[in-house]
């Protein structure tokens, strides 16, 4: 048994024992480290300040706060600031090429510093290192540490030998006669990546998944500069066993795997005990979430997440009602609908479950009528539908077709949708898929003009190694034809999410205060004298730590995502079916305009919350950070697009 594991194994006794991290300020942390604490190596006498940078979805916030957690239990402090890092970490996204492409040009110029700095550690986390491997370093040497997302227990470890091998590395640098003009440095070549590891079993247990022990080891207690945390991400599966044909998920996270409910359930616990009231379920596909007792595999003393089984739940209007619950029910076995319900009622503290993403064909009744039951279920369904038409449905492997994707709408609202409470749905779709005529692109209009979404994610098709389709099609619709489609989608989704804001005008609404608005925390920023994409302004929040999303520094939460939101303007970036963000470049765009006449004066200022609905409301209240993090009623009194104006009840 490696270091690591031992670490992972301490971590996750020593929280769950409830013990808090050290409170590891910026400059005090390697003094207070927590080698006594873990009875571990001198764990302290490594540590280092890292500067961590997460793209993507809302599955690689969560894994950067969970490392961040575990290397900061270990004694490292994190800072904001790359220049005054020691440690460079980026956790990285490869759904779409624009994310990719940041992350190269990122590692491109650290090419020069760490000639300088050859004691410089720089690791890349997540889905591209998976996707590239080795080949990664081959083509950027400043990497020292490519970690895969299903590997990042491992990190700690890792980051541990980098750090030693760049300090013997730069002794060596520091006797040469001259500094070399060509770089003498070379990666320090740590490497954990899944390859298909996770797939290589089609057994139903999982056993020896090592990464749950990183979401076991969560810990609870805030982070630097973190106010109470109120909101919160929980993971209840990992990967994807879908291959829609244009997604690179299926070999980046590997197989599906569903977490044991005993353990999403304390987690839930261990949050809400902590000060938090909203809870996320996060996964590639929530609704496929099934543990069967009967098959669970402990592994030292640790009960392991399961392979999924294949899945039929749910049916559609092909199986004509046949299963319209999960047909594995019973006893023996949680369902997602068991465990929503189970999360409600054993942890009432949390006042919000949310869940994403829903994968459309397998959503039965009885996910239905637990969130009808349950009030503090929050009514807010995000069902990517990719294409309205049958024959790119077909290309892309999605496994439906359109009218059963519409039954489960109809399904959805004939349960859900009353006029006390609304249900919201949200859409992803992909324009310009190969081979997609104009025929094609009218069926997904007519799709999205039946759908009625609060809001859709709409992206231009964008090949990626690894997938099916790169292999498979030739990327032919050409780049002008996807824009002004992509265009034209938007446009047509923005006067159906205008129409639906303004049937919420003169309601009086629960919403969940995030924070500050952006435009807020901008000009705070701004008056502290500090770079716009500065901290969460103000220190309100609720968020994590300094973390850094898609280049906006955030403090985490949703507050941050919202700051993050910023960097996705242009409708390419959201990270939805992948237990994806909230955030599109789209609301971001609106609530700015809307920020922009509601200058606030002296100490009042304007706050960002959502509906159970997952509306985003805008409010000005008294500045301060009793607010945030709390429920409060609102009178909606404006709307557009997708920000609804309110003021507090
Ligand atoms: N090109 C464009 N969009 C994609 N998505 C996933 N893969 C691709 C791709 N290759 C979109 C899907 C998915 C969302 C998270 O990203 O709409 O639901
Ligand atoms: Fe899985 Fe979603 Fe990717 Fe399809 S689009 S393979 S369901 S993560």
């Amino acid at each position: 048994m490696g270091f690591r594991r031992c670490w992972s194994v301490e971590l996750y006794r020593l929280f769950s024992a409830g013990m808090r991290r050290p409170e590891a300020g910026p400059e005090e942390g390697h003094e207070k480290g927590c080698e006594p604490r873990l009875g571990g190596p001198k764990i302290a006498a490594m540590a280092r300040r890292i500067y961590l940078e997460t793209f993507g979805c809302q599955m690689n916030e969560l894994d950067s706060e969970l490392v961040s957690g575990q290397l900061v239990a270990l004694g490292y402090t994190f800072t904001p600031d790359r220049a005054l890092a020691d440690v460079i970490l980026y956790n990285t996204c490869s759904v779409r090429e624009h994310a990719e492409q940041k992350v190269w040009s990122r590692l491109g110029e650290l090419k020069e510093r760490k000639l300088l700095e050859p004691g410089l550690v720089v690791g890349v986390l997540g889905c591209l290192a998976e996707r590239d491997g080795v080949a990664l370093i081959n083509r950027m040497p400043v990497v020292d540490i490519l970690v895969g997302p299903g590997e990042l227990d491992k990190l700690p470890g890792l980051l541990e030998n980098a750090v030693k091998t760049n300090e013997s590395l730069a002794a060596d640098a520091a006797l040469l006669p001259s500094p070399p003009d060509q770089p003498y440095v070379t990666s320090a070549r740590q490497v954990a990546l899944q390859g298909n590891a996770s797939r290589r079993s089609a057994t139903l247990a999982a056993a020896g998944d090592s990464l749950e022990l990183l979401d076991l080891s969560r810990s609870m207690s805030p982070m630097v500069g973190e106010g109470v945390r109120r909101s919160a991400y929980v993971r209840i599966t990992r990967g994807c066993n879908k291959f829609c044909t244009y997604c690179v998920v299926p070999f980046t996270r590997g197989a599906e795997v569903h977490r044991p409910p005993d353990h999403i359930i304390e987690e839930c616990k261990r949050l809400a005990g902590s000060g938090v009231i909203e809870v996320t379920l996060l996964g590639q596909t929530v609704n496929h979430y099934r543990f069967e007792h009967g098959a669970a595999v402990m592994l030292d003393g640790i009960m392991q997440p399961q392979k999924g089984r294949s899945y039929a739940g749910g049916g559609g209007a092909g199986l004509a009602g046949v299963h319209r619950r999960d047909p594995f029910t019973g006893a023996n076995v949680t369902t997602f609908a068991d465990l929503l319900r189970r999360i409600h009622d054993e942890v009432p503290a949390i006042k919000r479950l949310r869940f994403v993403t829903s994968y459309p064909r397998d959503f039965g009744d009885d996910v239905l009528e637990v969130i009808r039951d349950h009030p503090r279920i929050c009514r807010y369904l995000h069902v990517p539908a990719q294409s309205g038409s049958n024959r790119l449905l077909k290309l892309m492997n999605r496994g439906y077709e359109v009218g059963e994707y519409l039954e489960f709408l109809d399904r959805a609202r004939a349960f859900l949708d009353t006029s006390e409470r609304p249900l919201e749905i949200s859409g992803d779709f992909i324009v310009g898929f190969p081979t997609e005529t104009d025929e094609d692109f009218e069926a997904t209009v007519a799709l999205i003009h039946k759908a009625q979404y609060k809001n859709s994610f709409i992206f231009k098709y964008s090949p990626r190694p690894g997938t099916v389709a790169i292999d498979k099609f030739a990327d032919d619709v050409p780049e002008g034809v996807k824009r002004s489609r992509n265009n034209r989608l938007l446009a047509m989704q923005t006067a159906i999410s205008q129409g639906r804001g303004e049937r919420y005008v003169g309601r009086e609404l629960e919403v969940f205060v995030e924070g500050y608005s952006t435009r807020e925390r901008k000009k705070r920023a701004a008056e502290r004298g500090a770079c716009a994409t500065g901290s969460g302004g103000g220190g309100v929040g609720g968020g994590l730590m300094a973390l850094t999303v898609n280049g906006k520094l955030t403090q985490g939460g949703l507050a941050g995502l919202e700051m993050a939101g910023l960097e996705r303007a242009g409708h390419e970036i959201a990270g939805h079916e992948h237990g994806g963000g909230e955030v599109s470049g789209h609301e971001v765009r609106v609530e700015v305009e809307v920020s922009e006449k509601a200058s606030p004066q002296g100490p009042r200022a304007q706050f960002s919350a959502r509906t159970d609905t997952d509306m985003i409301v805008m409010f000005d209240a008294e500045a301060g950070e009793e607010l945030v993090g709390s429920l409060r009623r609102v009178i909606v009194t404006s709307a557009n697009s997708l920000t609804l104006g309110a003021e507090l009840v």
